[in-house]
């Protein structure tokens, strides 16, 4: 099952906070939504682990509403 995406894992190892994280991940993005024009991803930097996806670095602009 070849994937890019970063997820919360799937069967008897899911998980147990992916609930949770997503209300904050919500909570968090639609605060930003009033103020953010856009979001530009300038780079990146994969983190190194045989179990996990994830990024040691992400860097990114952010263009305010005007
Ligand atoms: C964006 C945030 C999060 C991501 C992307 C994430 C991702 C993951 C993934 C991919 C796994 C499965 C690992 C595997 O298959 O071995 C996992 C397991 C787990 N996560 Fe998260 N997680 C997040 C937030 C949280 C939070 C907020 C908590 C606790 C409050 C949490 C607690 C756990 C626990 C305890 C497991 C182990 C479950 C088990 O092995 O039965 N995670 N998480």
């Amino acid at each position: 099952m070849p994937s890019d995406h970063l997820a919360f894992g799937w069967g008897e190892h899911v998980c147990v906070g992916m609930h949770l994280a997503r209300l904050e991940m919500g909570a968090l993005l639609e605060r930003l939504a009033d103020r953010v024009a856009r979001f530009e991803i300038l780079g990146q930097q994969p983190m190194i682990n045989n179990g996990l996806r994830g990024f040691d670095r992400l860097d990114v602009a952010i263009e305010p509403v005007a």
